[in-house]
């Protein structure tokens, strides 16, 4: 079967496109670079062990678009194109409003066009906002109070708003956690630019004495240590969550926790880490971050049950394997 991944070139997307291939789907990639290189179609080569067919595009621009659908016949998509970066999003609103929904609009046109109703769309655990843990798929949407949080609760109606009006549209709506780690390989992972806003690759930058400490934002949260609590999730773990999601895809519109349920503060993920690799990551506890939450994570137990599918690696391999592809690729 062959599957578009936009974003194919970025963290998620990169890993996702191994997983696809292991289980025998044909890839091919629609990325414009924008935040990604081009080295990782070639390390994709490497893993997967065969050529890939890429597209250096806008998937927001509806002919170079169409281009794609005219010369292979897609029949699933998944869409991870667009901008993630919380704080980016409050400065810039209409860079993130522009890219997030005219790609997604665009993409959702052309599938109509060339009848594909296969469709998987990447949304995050933001769209939960104030909810109380352990969150459920259920729960009411509450506001996210960042533009980037908007953008994925506005696609997500979208995409239920023509699941309801098509019989034979088919969507599942994957809410990611924390996705942390990179491929054992170390040859793809993610690689922030400039200095990181999360966790894991601002500690992993630390131990390779990149900056002198990590700042620990709060250490006065309602939780076991003080420090905020996530839902930490490997992100080879989560691309293959994106396999068992195509694969079990049916009509109408399906809502998908992918995350581990279980809950790591920032301080046992520092001694995680620390521990896993024998390194050091000296820390200052600072001031909250403005805009965090104490605690976030998931209930799997809809994902477990429906899709067969539940987080295998532990935080330690999450650890080692983030702190192999720091080694290997950052200066
Ligand atoms: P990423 O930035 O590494 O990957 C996104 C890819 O999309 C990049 O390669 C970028 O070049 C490409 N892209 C962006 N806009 C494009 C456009 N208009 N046309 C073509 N290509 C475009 O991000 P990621 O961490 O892999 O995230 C993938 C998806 O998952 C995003 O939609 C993100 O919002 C969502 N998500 C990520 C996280 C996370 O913590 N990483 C959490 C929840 C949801
Ligand atoms: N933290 C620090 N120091 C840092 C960075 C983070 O102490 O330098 C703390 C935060 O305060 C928080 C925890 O580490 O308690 C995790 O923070 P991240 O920035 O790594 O992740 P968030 O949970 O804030 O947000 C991430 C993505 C969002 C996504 C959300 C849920 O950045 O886009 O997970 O999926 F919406």
């Amino acid at each position: 079967m062959n599957i578009l991944v936009t974003g194919g070139a970025g963290y998620i997307g990169s890993h996702t496109t191994v997983a696809l291939i292991e289980s025998g789907y044909n890839v091919i990639i629609a990325d414009n670079l924008s935040n990604s290189s081009i080295s990782t179609k070639k390390n994709l080569e490497t893993i997967t062990n065969q050529e890939l067919t890429f597209y250096n595009i806008d998937v927001a621009d509806n002919n170079a678009l169409e281009n794609v659908f005219s010369n292979h016949h897609i029949e699933g998509v998944i869409h991870f194109a667009g901008y993630k970066s919380v704080s980016e999003s409050v400065e810039k609103p209409l860079y993130y409003y522009n890219n997030n929904l005219i790609s997604t609009l665009t993409l959702l046109n052309v599938c109509e066009k060339f009848s594909v109703n296969k469709f998987v769309f990447s949304s995050s655990a933001t769209v939960y906002g104030d909810n109380k843990p352990p969150l459920t798929e259920k729960m009411l949407l509450s506001p996210t109070k960042n533009p980037y949080g908007e953008t994925k609760v506005m696609c997500e109606r979208m995409l239920s708003d023509i699941a309801k009006s098509k019989e034979h549209f088919s969507v599942a709506i994957l809410r990611y956690f924390n996705p942390v780690g990179a491929h054992e390989s170390g040859l793809i992972g993610e690689a922030p630019n400039g200095i990181p806003n999360n966790l894991m690759p601002f500690v992993s930058q630390v131990a390779k004495g990149k900056h002198k400490k990590l700042n620990i934002f709060g250490d006065d949260y309602q939780t076991l240590d003080g420090t905020g609590v996530r839902d930490y999730i490997h992100v080879v773990d989560l691309a293959i969550g994106h396999v068992a999601a195509l694969d079990n895809l049916t009509n109408g519109v399906h809502y998908y926790n992918l995350g581990t349920g279980r809950g790591t503060s920032v301080l046992e993920l520092v001694k995680a880490f620390e521990r896993a690799n024998d390194v050091e990551v000296p820390y200052d506890l600072m001031d909250r971050r403005p805009g965090d939450i104490a605690e976030c994570y998931a209930d799997v137990s809809k994902a477990e049950k429906e899709l067969g599918w539940t987080a295998k690696r532990d935080i330690i391999e999450m650890c080692r394997d983030a702190w192999r592809f720091e080694k290997k690729h950052h200066i």
